[in-house]
């Protein structure tokens, strides 16, 4: 997925343990914006899959054809999501983010019809109600991230009987978050909004950047892809 990289994996550790002790949302996207020109080749160090994951997962449900699917790339970064959505058929794709450095990176891949900067979680996102056919979250769904208030915004975006497709990670400093982001969407889901399609748990997500993130003394780290889908007035 990523290119080689001259870094290696303690490197690679020691950088985004800076990221996880950051919590100020501007010091967050300063990271970022320096990570950018990096990024790619340090998320390939760690075995970095959910981009092509959540590409595999909403391609496998989506009804209809994917070549006129209108998708919303939510903290698109660099662009991979979008990579792995082209190459499963999909073709038209609008991405938002805090960092512009990282925007510019996706930019130069020539993908996005649209990308613009939006504070995820401090601004609604500039999109009307309910014109895309997919939205995706993918790799920003964690503490000290985007904060899982961003949910009903996403919702607002996607099409009556459109898909989101959300990841977010198993480990110890995430745990907390990832029970109040499932209370959130299993809330979303009793009001009638949406429902799930695929809960995707996998095992090794991506490498771990400590011992005390990995998994079960694993090296690695997991992770859960979330398919759900918009419901219709009438459903
Ligand atoms: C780990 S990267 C994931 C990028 C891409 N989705 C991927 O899977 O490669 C997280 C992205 O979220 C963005 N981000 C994090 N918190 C944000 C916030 N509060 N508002 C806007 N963007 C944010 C960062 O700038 C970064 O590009």
């Amino acid at each position: 997925m990523a290119a080689s990289s001259n870094r290696n994996l303690a490197q690679v550790q020691r950088r985004v343990a800076e990221l996880h002790h950051g919590t100020d949302p501007e010091q967050q996207l300063c990271f970022y914006d320096g990570w950018a020109p990096e990024y790619e080749q340090d998320v390939g160090v760690l075995e970095y899959q959910a981009p092509r994951l959540a590409a595999a997962c909403l391609a496998s449900a989506f009804q209809g054809p994917l070549e006129d699917a209108l998708v919303l790339d939510v903290a698109c970064g660099t662009g991979l999501v979008a990579q792995e959505l082209q190459a499963t058929g999909f073709h038209r794709f609008h991405g938002l983010d805090g960092s512009q450095e990282m925007l510019a990176c996706a930019g130069k891949k020539g993908l996005y019809q649209e990308l613009k900067r939006c504070l995820l979680g401090q601004e609604v996102l500039p999109a009307p109600e309910g014109c895309y056919d997919a939205v995706l979250i993918v790799g920003a769904l964690s503490e000290g991230q985007v904060p899982i208030s961003i949910v009903p915004e996403l919702l607002r975006v996607t099409k009556p009987g459109g898909y989101l497709c959300l990841t977010t990670r198993d480990n110890q400093t995430n745990l907390r978050y990832k029970t109040e982001l499932q209370q959130l969407m299993d809330e979303l889901e009793q009001r009638g909004l949406w429902e799930k399609v695929v809960v995707q748990e996998v095992e090794k997500w991506e490498r771990a950047t400590s011992g005390q993130e990995s998994t079960q003394g694993l090296d690695y780290i997991s992770g859960v892809v979330y398919l759900y889908r918009k419901k219709r007035r009438s459903e």
